[in-house]
C-alpha cells in the first residue's frame, strides 16, 4: 500500500517565496494529502530550525523525515553582500542543495531547487532558454549556478527540477516593491536604474508554479517569470501609478531614470535577463500573466 501522505520539506519558510508556498499548499497531490514540514533559519511557530550553511544538518533532516520532495526556497539572496561573503553564499546556495540532493538520492526523494536569472550575464540581449549555458557575473549568481550543478551531480534527472525565477517580489519580505513604496512615501524624488531589463515576478504565481511542479512531477531545468519585460525604472513607475490609484500612496514622488553607471553597486548585474518560460508554462499548464496585471492584483488585495 502506498504512503497516505505526500511529505514535502520546505526550506526558507520565512522568505518571501517560502511564505507564499506556505499560503498555497494544495489539499492533496495525486490523491495524497500534503504534509508540509517547514524549516526556517531561526525557528518560529510550526517550523523546524535548519541552518542551510550546515550541510550535515541538511542531510540529517532529509534522512530523518524521508520526504517525497524538498522545495529548496531558502537561499543567500543578498546580491551585493555576497561579494564580501563568498564562502557563506557558497555554503548556503551551493553546498546545501548538494547535501539535500545527496540525501534525497539515498532516501528516494525529489528536489525542487529554486534558482535565478542571475546565473546568466545578460550579454546575449535575448530571452534565455533553460538549456543555455550559465555565465554568472557575480558571487551570488555563481553560487546559485554551483547549487544547480551540485544538485544535478547528486540526483538522477528524473528526481530534480531546477526552477529559475527573475525579479521576485511579493506582499512580504525584502523586495523592490516594498522598498519603492517606502522610499516614495519618504522622499520627494528618487532615481531608479533604467538600463537593466528583466521581468518582475510575483511570489503568488511562483508558488503556484512550485506546487504545479510537484503535482505534475516535472523534472529538468525550467524558467518561470510573469509575462512581459520591464526595466527597474518601468517597474517603479508602474508601482507609483498603481499605488496612487489604489490610495496606497498619498502623492507621486518624481522618478528619475538612472544608468547602471550612475548607480554603482558591489555586484555586477545582468543588463538583460529575461527568461524564456514558454516550455515551462506548457509543462505546468499555467497561462502567462503580464507582470503589470499581477502587480495590480497584489496592490488591490493590499487595500
Ligand atoms: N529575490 C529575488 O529577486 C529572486 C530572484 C530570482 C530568484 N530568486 C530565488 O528564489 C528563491 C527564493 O528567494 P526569496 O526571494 O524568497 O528570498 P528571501 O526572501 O531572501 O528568502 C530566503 C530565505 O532563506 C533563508 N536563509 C538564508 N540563509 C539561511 C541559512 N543559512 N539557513 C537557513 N535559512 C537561510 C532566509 O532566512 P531569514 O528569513 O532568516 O533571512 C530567508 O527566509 C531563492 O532560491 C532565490 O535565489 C530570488
Amino acid at each position: 500500500m502506498g504512503a497516505v501522505t505526500m511529505k514535502v520539506i520546505l526550506t526558507g519558510g520565512a522568505g518571501q517565496l517560502g511564505q507564499a508556498v506556505r499560503r498555497s499548499v494544495p489539499n492533496a497531490i495525486g490523491g495524497r494529502a500534503v504534509e508540509l514540514i517547514t524549516t526556517t533559519r531561526s525557528g518560529g511557530e510550526g517550523t523546524i530550525v535548519l541552518d542551510l550553511a550546515d550541510a550535515a544538518a541538511c542531510r540529517a533532516l532529509v534522512e530523518q523525515h524521508q520526504p517525497d520532495w524538498v522545495i529548496n526556497a531558502g537561499a543567500y539572496t543578498a546580491v551585493d553582500k555576497a561579494e564580501t561573503e563568498p564562502n557563506l553564499a557558497h555554503a548556503v546556495n551551493a553546498t546545501a542543495p548538494g547535501a539535500l540532493a545527496e540525501a534525497l538520492a539515498c532516501t528516494g526523494g525529489q528536489l525542487l531547487q529554486l534558482s535565478t536569472d542571475f546565473v546568466f550575464s545578460g550579454a546575449q540581449g535575448l530571452p534565455y532558454r533553460p538549456d543555455q549555458p550559465v555565465d554568472p557575473l557575480g558571487v551570488y549568481g555563481a553560487s546559485k549556478a554551483a547549487g544547480e550543478a551540485a544538485a544535478a551531480s547528486a540526483l538522477t534527472a528524473d528526481c530534480l527540477c531546477i526552477l529559475r525565477a527573475s525579479w521576485v517580489y511579493g506582499p512580504v519580505g525584502r523586495n523592490f516593491l516594498l522598498t519603492i513604496l517606502r522610499l516614495m512615501a519618504e522622499q520627494e524624488q528618487l532615481g531608479v536604474v533604467a538600463d537593466q531589463v528583466g521581468c518582475p515576478t510575483c511570489t503568488a504565481g511562483l508558488a503556484r508554479a512550485c506546487w504545479a511542479v510537484l503535482e505534475r512531477g516535472v523534472c529538468g531545468i525550467h524558467h518561470w517569470s510573469d509575462a512581459g519585460a520591464a526595466s527597474w525604472y518601468d517597474f517603479a513607475i508602474a508601482i507609483s501609478e498603481l499605488a496612487l490609484a489604489q490610495g496606497l500612496l498619498q502623492r507621486a514622488a518624481a522618478v528619475r531614470p538612472l544608468t547602471t553607471a550612475d548607480y554603482p553597486t558591489p555586484a555586477r548585474r545582468p543588463s538583460y535577463s529575461l527568461l524564456d518560460c514558454t516550455g515551462t508554462r506548457k509543462a505546468l499548464d499555467l497561462p502567462p500573466t503580464h507582470w503589470r496585471q499581477t502587480l495590480r492584483q497584489l496592490l488591490e488585495a493590499a487595500t
